[in-house]
């Protein structure tokens, strides 16, 4: 199984959401993404709390391990990650990102619990949130997330507003030389990839982009990782 941490910084890599996909055959969906090229998978888990909407969370994560050997870039939505922590990597989680504004206990304590199940951490910023929030854990964890929707539904408008924000971030991960993924979720595809690309994001969710793309998923794939040619060039 792959470590997130053996992931290339310097190259576009695709974790299509399987919020798009079809939840009645979410095994076979995840088989035909990878079988087009994705390098990782998307699962949004959501509480109905922390976002007004509903998902799944750690059984049907168990049943997926069972079919699939990708890398699953787990995204919390809820407010009690490190609660969940160890159900999560039980079920099969490699990697699990939760939110900076989750508030269930101080930022360090969450790290830490996610860190003790094995899993790699990453952390998620919604829009409202600056970039320098995510400054004093930077050297902490394997991932950031930003959001480029309000977290909560697939197939929102990207919001060109946080390119700033993730320029901001990519600019202190190099600075500090450091082996980070810098993620990007919501409303990514092929018309909005460029953007977000040279602005410093390496890593990429997709789910309409993805399932929804007219010419079939793996052309869509196939897009998004074209643009490791205009990665960082805006900084
Ligand atoms: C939104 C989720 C996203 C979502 C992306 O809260 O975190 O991962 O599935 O879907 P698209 O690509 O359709 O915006
Ligand atoms: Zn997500």
């Amino acid at each position: 199984m792959i470590d997130l941490r053996q992931l290339a910084t310097d190259r576009i890599l695709v974790s299509p959401s399987v919020l798009s996909a079809d939840f009645g055959r979410l095994s076979e969906e995840i088989d035909r993404v990878e079988a087009a090229g994705a390098d990782v998978i998307h699962l949004d888990v959501m509480d109905g709390h922390f976002v007004p909407n509903l998902t799944f969370g750690s059984p049907v994560i168990k049943s997926l391990r069972k079919k699939s050997q990708m890398l699953f870039d787990t995204h919390l939505m809820i407010s009690e990650p490190a609660r969940y922590a160890q159900a999560f990597a039980s079920a099969g989680c490699d990697h699990l990102t939760f939110h900076l504004e989750c508030s269930e206990r101080p930022t360090g304590e969450i790290i830490d619990a996610i860190r003790q199940t094995g899993c790699t951490v990453g952390i998620s910023l919604k829009p409202a949130t600056p970039p320098e929030a995510i400054f004093p854990w930077l050297d902490r964890i394997d991932l950031i997330l930003i959001m480029t929707v309000e977290p909560g539904f697939g197939g929102q408008s990207f919001m060109t507003d946080q390119m700033g924000k993730c320029a901001t971030i990519k600019r202190e991960i190099l600075r500090r030389k450091l082996h980070v993924q810098l993620e990007a979720d919501g409303g990514i595809d092929a018309q909005t990839i460029g953007t977000v690309a040279a602005h410093g994001a390496n890593m990429i969710v997709s789910g309409t982009g993805v399932f929804g793309y007219p010419e079939g998923v793996k052309a869509a794939i196939a897009k998004l990782h074209d643009a490791t040619k205009l990665l960082d060039s805006a900084l």
